[in-house]
C-alpha cells in the first residue's frame, strides 16, 4: 500500500474511529493481564493509548512513518516492520495474543494473514473490521471507500468463514459504534460501526 494512504483517517481517533474505550472493554475479557500482545497493523498505536498498561504490547506495521509516531508513545516493548502479507518475522507462539484493528481489510490474501497471526500466538486472535453490512449501500460494494484500497465486503459471516478455513475456533463476536450508538442499536447491531472477532486456537 502506499505510503501515508488514508493516514488522515487514522491520525485523530477522536474524529474518527473513537472505538477503542469500548473495544478495550471487550479485549480484557480475553486479554490476561501480563499477556504479550501484538497489535498487527498497529498504525500510530490508537490501540495503545487505551490498553492497559499491564500487558505487553508490542506494535507491527507496514508503515514506517506510523511505527515513528508509534514509538513515541512509549507504550510498546518493541515497535517492529512487518507486512501482514508476508510471513512474519515472528517465532511459532511468541505472543500470547494478536490484535488487529481495522487491517484485515487492507490485506489481499486475509486467510493467509490470520494464519500467520495463529502461528504466532498461543491463545488468540482478536480481529475488528469495518462492519459493511450498511457501509456498501453508501459506497458500493467492492468500491469502498475511495480513500483506501478496500478488497473485500468484511461483515460477520465473512469473518466467520475466515475462521473455520483457518481452523481457528469461534469464541466470541461482538459490535460496537463509534458515534450515534443509541440511534444505531434500535437497529440491533445492522448500523454498528464495526464487527469484532476472537478467535481460539
Ligand atoms: C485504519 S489503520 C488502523 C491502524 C490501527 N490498528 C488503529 O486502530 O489505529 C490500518 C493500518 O493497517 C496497516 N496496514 C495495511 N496493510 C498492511 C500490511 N500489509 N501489513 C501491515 N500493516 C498494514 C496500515 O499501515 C495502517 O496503519
Amino acid at each position: 500500500m502506499k505510503k501515508n494512504q488514508g493516514n488522515k483517517y487514522w491520525t485523530n481517533p477522536y474524529v474518527a474511529y473513537n472505538i477503542y474505550p469500548k473495544l478495550v472493554k471487550v479485549l480484557t475479557k480475553f486479554l490476561e493481564p501480563g499477556w504479550k500482545i501484538l497489535d498487527a497493523g498497529c498504525g500510530i498505536g490508537n490501540l495503545a493509548k487505551f490498553l492497559p498498561s499491564y500487558y505487553k504490547l508490542y506494535g507491527c506495521d507496514i508503515q514506517k512513518s506510523a511505527l515513528a509516531e508509534a514509538k513515541q508513545l512509549k507504550k510498546y516493548e518493541k515497535i517492529i516492520y512487518a507486512d501482514l502479507n508476508k510471513k512474519l518475522p515472528f517465532k511459532d507462539c511468541e505472543y500470547d495474543a494478536a490484535v488487529s484493528v481495522e487491517v484485515f481489510d487492507y490485506l489481499s490474501d486475509p486467510w493467509f494473514s490470520l494464519r500467520e497471526l495463529a502461528r504466532v500466538v498461543k491463545y488468540r486472535v482478536i480481529v475488528v473490521v469495518p462492519n459493511y453490512n450498511w457501509l456498501k449501500f453508501f459506497y458500493g460494494s467492492h468500491k469502498l471507500p475511495k480513500y483506501t484500497k478496500h478488497t473485500l465486503d468484511f461483515n460477520v459471516n465473512f469473518l466467520i468463514n475466515l475462521g473455520k478455513t483457518c481452523d481457528l475456533n469461534i469464541e466470541k463476536i461482538f459490535y460496537i459504534s463509534n458515534k450515534f450508538e443509541r440511534f444505531r442499536n434500535l437497529f440491533g447491531n445492522w448500523l454498528a460501526s464495526n464487527v469484532g472477532i476472537v478467535y481460539k486456537k
